[in-house]
């Protein structure tokens, strides 16, 4: 195993990019090979990475289409598979994000990811302005969990 890491991200709003960008530093900062792709720009082949951390936000209930295309390459279900959703829910109740957005869609491609994670989204401005809520985003949440990823791969690997 060479540990290869794919960091794959569709974000609309920004969110998810920086999150997958913290994610990939981390990994980064903890000695494994990671490579960061926007999937606005294309949909990577997976089969040459060994951990692949997925990450999209939601609109009107909706993961991203084109983050599920990625979903569908069979390979998938022979890696090691983080997925992460940022969301709107996911400032009140991370748990409820995630078993609301991230959970049927893993069902439906029948995926076996090690671990699931909803995090704060970013709330659209003239939202933000009625609820008196700036700033939603909270990147130490996805430094402490590619630390766990990181730990993960390291204990499979000594
Ligand atoms: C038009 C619109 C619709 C949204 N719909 C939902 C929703 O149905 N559920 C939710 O939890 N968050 C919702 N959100 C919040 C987004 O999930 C949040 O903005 C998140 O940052 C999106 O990820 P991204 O920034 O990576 O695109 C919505 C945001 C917008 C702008």
């Amino acid at each position: 195993m060479t540990n290869k890491t794919l960091v794959a991200y569709f974000s609309k709003g920004g969110a998810s990019e920086e999150y997958a960008k913290v994610i990939a530093e981390t990994l980064t900062a903890n000695g494994l090979a990671v490579e960061i792709r926007n999937l606005a720009n294309d949909i990577p082949d997976i089969t040459a990475f060994d951990t692949v951390v997925l990450g999209t936000g939601v609109r009107m209930g909706m993961v991203y289409r084109r983050w599920r295309k990625v979903l569908k390459q069979k390979a998938l279900r022979d890696k090691r598979l983080f997925l992460f959703l940022s969301s709107g829910t996911a400032i009140e109740d991370p748990n409820r994000a995630v078993e609301k957005f991230l959970r049927p869609v893993v069902d439906k491609y029948g995926l076996k990811p090690a671990s699931l994670i909803s995090f704060p989204g970013k709330t659209p401005e003239k939202w933000a302005k009625l609820d008196g809520q700036k700033e939603t985003m909270k990147p130490e949440t996805a430094n402490a969990w590619a630390q766990m990823i990181a730990s993960q791969i390291q204990d499979k690997r000594a």
